[in-house]
């Protein structure tokens, strides 16, 4: 196997730990595959896992990778892999626990990679694997949401937030959400109404949703409650020991962590093949150049407005 470039880090730590280093991909093992990463898309997990904040789930085990969501093309299959093959266009996410992404070759779990759509280009199709899954498994798998229901996105302009409204839309549901003032236009294009800003009170729009969605993590329950029509559901993705005892108990609120179900991927991928699902991409940049990248998207939140793409070529 050749060399080739990856990013990746020797212990936790802030963006300085990161370096564009030479590494041996790995042989994809049983339902696994490897893949020549075309591009790959930044997401707050990535900066959360290097500095440590979920070692948790991903071990003392150096060096890492970094990144999960990318698109390409698949270079082998390890053993029992059936649905992909060598040569298929592609786009997924690696595992929490292996990373990698960012890097002209990784290995993923079967289950976590689907076809491409063919009118997504590479960079387009990078920016969607975690946010949709992620918007998907709020809204449908634990929302339960069904036509004709109201959704309300709390930090509806982030990615996941923005998944969330076409995937509602999509699913025939209204949408309402909260954003920064200064972006409210770009919410209103997304067909989102009411919009609110983040500080809202709640007590204004009480008793009108079905769902209500936490992107942020910031909502407070009551507030969240105080939105509800009577049997709504509340989903919060940014989990903390706290939340996950409150999600534990019977009522409305549940945490979600997101996971590869290859059902709900394609669902996804579907989406976006009919054009109902599209995450603006705001910044590229090649990988050689990323850190100084990444680190901005971390520090500033910047840039705005859409995904920060990684290209490998
Ligand atoms: N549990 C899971 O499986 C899972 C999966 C994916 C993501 N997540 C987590 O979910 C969060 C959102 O992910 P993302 O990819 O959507 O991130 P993102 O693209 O950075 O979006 C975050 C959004 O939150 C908005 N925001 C900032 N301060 C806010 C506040 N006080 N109230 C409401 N919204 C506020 C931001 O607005 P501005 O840009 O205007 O500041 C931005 O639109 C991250 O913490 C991520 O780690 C969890």
């Amino acid at each position: 196997m050749t060399t080739m470039k990856c990013i990746q880090y020797h212990r936790y730590g802030g963006p300085e730990v990161l370096r564009v280093e030479d590494f041996e991909p790995a042989r994809p093992g049983p339902g696994e595959v490897l893949v020549r990463v075309k591009a790959a898309a930044a997401n707050p997990m990535d900066w959360k896992i290097r500095n440590g904040e979920m070692k948790i789930m991903t071990g003392r085990k150096f060096p890492r990778g970094l990144g999960h969501d990318f698109a390409g093309v698949v270079a082998a299959v390890g053993t029992g892999v059936t649905r992909l093959g060598v040569g298929d266009e592609v786009f997924g996410g690696a595992s929490v626990k292996a990373a990698g992404a960012f890097a002209e070759m990784v290995v993923a779990e079967e289950k976590a990679v689907v076809t491409k759509p063919a009118n997504l280009s590479w960079e387009e199709a990078a920016a969607i694997p975690v946010v949709g899954l992620t918007a998907f498994q709020a809204l449908v798998s634990t929302g339960k949401l069904r036509a004709g229901q109201a959704v309300f996105v709390h930090g509806c302009l982030g990615g996941v937030g923005r998944a969330a409204a076409q995937i509602a839309v999509a699913h025939g549901a209204t949408v309402g959400g909260s954003c920064r003032v200064t972006a409210v236009h770009e919410a209103h294009d997304l067909g989102i109404a009411p919009i609110v800003e983040f500080d809202f009170d709640a007590r204004k729009l009480a008793g009108r949703f079905d769902v209500v969605l936490d992107t942020a993590g910031t909502l407070p329950v009551e507030a969240a409650r105080a939105l509800l029509k009577p049997g709504g559901r509340i989903i919060d993705i940014n989990p903390t020991p706290a939340k996950f005892v409150r999600s534990a108990l019977p009522g409305p609120y549940r945490v979600l962590m997101g996971k590869a179900v290859v059902e709900d991927l394609e669902a996804v991928a579907q989406a976006a093949g009919k054009g109902m699902l599209r995450l603006p991409v705001a910044r590229t940049v090649p990988l050689g150049k990323a850190i100084a990248a990444l680190t901005e998207l971390e520090r500033d939140r910047t840039p705005k407005g859409g995904k920060l793409v990684i290209t490998t070529e």
